[in-house]
């Protein structure tokens, strides 16, 4: 009896004394990973398995990193979940990063949160040959199809009168401008790249949006404490409930959707005459080839879709949302707008992009809303390629990089007043003025692919509001530059009066 009980006893402490140990051995394991390698960026001291998780304010992410720089300096590390991280600072080593030693910093960080929903394929998630082949493809083919020319302006011309439309119908009253908007420049990129625009009020293009929009915020907020901990346990994450479960669902719909628009393109397709994307990228996979062709595949096709998709629709849109809450705050700066628009195009005809040369304030507001609202604030994370030396820092292989755009569109050696909205900022002597720190759109080699699309749809768009309407804070409202960081940094939901002119 006394025999049996000691040996309970011992069981039960042994068992005991295998918990403490393997505790120990994981902290301690975990110590070891988190100890800076030598010549390592300084940074906050991590806590064992949560890293600087709890030094990190997540709906603020960039306001972070500002106190972190002013504590360690231009270049810094953290310990985010179980991999290290180094954020970058400043024009000048923003600049060293993105372009100079651009080629050591050119891949993206493969993470399982990611690579479960966009895989490794695609534009934005993709590295080494696929990349950029995919990315070569969807430049040119952009072009094909209008990028840079008349066509294209027109689409977007065609696209601003259902928008002003659209507003028109509000009456005056109150509204929220969010799925205007957002149909309206998620039509460009479904022009381009499924060949057709959808009418506003298409019920399946409705759902299509509002499914993309619940995902954008869910999206963020499980990249953010979910994210970190699906990224350190992804097998136990992937068995448990909790919102990454409807993001993967949402992107499941999405994806079966473009799936059902690229079996369409499948039946009527004609390799002569490719209608759009879809069409250009059938025939690029009908090509006899050779080993270097092999990234053009339906699940290539597929991703680079629905990444132009993710990427053409919702940064802009929260570029133009920005843009009218910043000109019904400043009405004496809308009005300026206005008197611009009015002595060089009139109320007659549309804007154009030749028209933009000639009107610096409007070109001005614009870079100016897109410099105040970072949308983008910490840019897409980056790895290097290989062991590398930043700023005197030893920087090895396989380390997360974040070249901090914020810390540029608001470097206080480079903007006369960064936390002011001021159009002067890119003005000189009356003329549009070019600035180095004007970087939204990151710089180098994995540069934003939709630049001169967005830029494109930012002026016609905007300058097509503004030549129409008064945008203006409903009676006893006061509007609010209060944001919220979903995938991008976006207003807060707003609503706004539209006065026809
Ligand atoms: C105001 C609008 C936009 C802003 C501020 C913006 C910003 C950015 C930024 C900061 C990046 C990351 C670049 C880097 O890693 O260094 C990026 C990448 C990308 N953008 Fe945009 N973007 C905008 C509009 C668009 C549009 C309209 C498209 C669609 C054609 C687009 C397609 C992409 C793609 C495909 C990438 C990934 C490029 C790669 O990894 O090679 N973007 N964008």
């Amino acid at each position: 009896m006394l025999l049996q009980l000691l040996s309970v006893l011992w069981e039960a402490l042994s068992l005991q004394v295998v918990l403490v140990f393997l505790v120990a051995f994981l902290l301690f394991a975990d110590y070891k990973k988190k100890i800076r390698p030598r010549d390592f960026p300084p940074g906050p001291m991590p806590l064992p398995l949560l890293g600087n998780m709890l030094n990190m304010d997540f709906k603020k992410p960039h306001f972070s990193m500002q106190k972190f720089a002013k504590k360690y300096g231009n270049i810094f590390s953290l310990q985010v979940g179980n991999r290290r991280v180094v954020v970058v600072n400043g024009l000048q080593l923003v600049k060293e990063t993105l372009v100079h030693q651009g080629e050591n910093f050119v891949d993206r960080p493969v993470l399982p949160l990611d690579k479960e929903i966009f895989t490794s394929f695609g534009l934005i998630f993709s590295n080494g040959l696929s990349w950029k082949q995919q990315r070569r493809f969807a430049l040119s083919t952009l072009r094909n199809f209008g990028l840079g020319k008349r066509s294209l302006e027109e689409r977007i011309q065609e696209e601003s009168r259902y928008l002003t439309d659209a507003i028109e119908a509000e009456n005056g009253q109150p509204f929220n401008p969010h799925f205007q908007i957002n149909n309206a420049v998620s039509n460009i990129i479904c022009s381009i790249t499924f060949g057709d625009r959808f009418d506003y009020y298409d019920s399946r293009f409705q759902m299509l949006l509002h499914l993309f929009d619940e995902t954008m915020y869910l999206q963020a907020t499980i990249w953010s404490r979910v994210g970190l901990l699906y990224n350190i346990f992804p097998t136990l994450m992937k068995h448990l409930p909790g919102p990454h479960n409807t993001v993967f669902k949402n992107w499941g719909k999405l994806k079966s959707f473009v799936r059902g628009i690229i079996e369409k393109h499948k039946e009527d397709w004609n390799p002569s005459e490719p209608r759009d994307f879809i069409d250009a990228y059938l025939n690029e996979m009908a090509k006899v080839g050779d080993e270097t062709d092999k990234h053009f595949h339906e699940e290539n096709l597929l991703h680079s879709t629905l990444d132009l998709f993710f990427a053409g629709t919702e940064t802009t849109s929260t570029t133009l949302r920005w843009a009218l809450l910043y000109t019904a705050i400043y009405p004496e700066i809308q009005a300026k707008v206005q008197a611009e628009i009015d002595s060089v195009i009139g109320q007659s005809r549309q804007p154009s992009m030749d028209d933009r040369d000639r009107m610096p304030y409007t070109n001005a507001v614009v870079h100016e809303v897109q410099r105040i609202s970072s949308i983008v604030p910490l840019n897409v994370p980056r790895m290097t390629t290989k062991d590398t030396t930043l700023a005197g820092f030893h920087i090895p292989k396989g380390t997360i990089m974040v070249p901090n755009l914020t810390s540029v569109l608001f470097d206080k050696d480079e903007w006369e007043t960064p936390n002011v909205f001021n159009p002067g900022h890119f003005l000189e002597n009356g003329q549009f003025r070019k600035r180095e720190a004007f970087l939204p759109f990151s710089a180098g080699k994995r540069v934003c692919l939709g630049e001169q699309l967005a830029r494109t749809e930012l002026f016609i768009f905007f300058t097509a509001l503004i030549q129409k309407f008064t945008f203006q804070a409903p009676k006893n409202v006061t509007l609010s530059c209060e944001f919220r960081m979903g995938v991008t940094l976006s207003p807060l939901p707003y609503r706004i009066c539209a006065f026809s002119r």
